[in-house]
């Protein structure tokens, strides 16, 4: 387990995907997500078997569960660990919108710094965030990260196009 202040991150097991097929059906969710298409069941089992098939993805894929309750919040992954040039780039949710705003996310983001700058030696936690999701700007400048560019007219969705930042953490800056 790697233990945060209010959370911890584990990897995930089968009983798990109930909760991933529900968060991703779930409209103030999804809409910060790349989600076209409603996700069913039999579509997260078939993802997950894959995810079993290449070890380094399912370690660096965790699912974020409170310290206090084990209740499962949220999941956090490494989408790609750049091995030659240190850099990853991460993918966040808390699923439940009773769970977004008490922190949990701010933690769990801390919590996969910490872990990638000190134990997997890498340089840069980088990642994208749409234009319209002002919360993860919030959080992602709280902890740390710098916004270093904007991908123009990136994504098409609910009719129309959005631009989608890009922001990273050097380990440099982190320290
Ligand atoms: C974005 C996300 C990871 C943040 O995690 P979280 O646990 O909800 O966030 P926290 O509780 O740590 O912090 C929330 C902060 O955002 C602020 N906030 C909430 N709504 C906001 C808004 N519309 N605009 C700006 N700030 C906002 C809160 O006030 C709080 O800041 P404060 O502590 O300074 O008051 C989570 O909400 C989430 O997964 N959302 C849906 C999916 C998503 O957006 N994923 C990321 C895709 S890039």
């Amino acid at each position: 387990m790697i233990n945060g202040k209010k959370i911890r991150l584990r990897h995930a097991e089968r009983a798990d995907l109930p909760h991933f097929v529900r968060w991703l059906n779930t409209p103030d969710t999804r809409q910060y997500l790349d989600a076209i298409y409603p996700f069913s069941q039999i579509e997260e089992e078939q993802w997950f078997d894959n995810l079993l098939k290449n070890r380094e993805a399912y370690l660096n894929f965790f699912v974020i569960e409170t310290l206090e309750t084990n209740e499962i919040v949220g999941t956090l992954g490494l989408h790609e660990v750049n091995q030659r040039n240190r850099w990853t780039e991460l993918g966040i949710m808390i699923g439940d919108s009773a769970n977004q705003n008490k922190g949990y996310g701010s933690d769990a983001l801390r919590t996969l710094l910490r872990f990638a700058f000190e134990e997997l030696n890498l340089n840069r936690v980088q990642l994208r965030v749409n234009d319209d999701n002002l919360r993860g700007i919030h959080v992602y400048k709280r902890c740390g990260f710098v916004h270093e560019g904007t991908l123009r007219q990136n994504l098409w969705k609910h009719g129309r196009y959005h631009d989608v930042h890009i922001m990273a953490v050097l380990r440099s800056e982190w320290k």
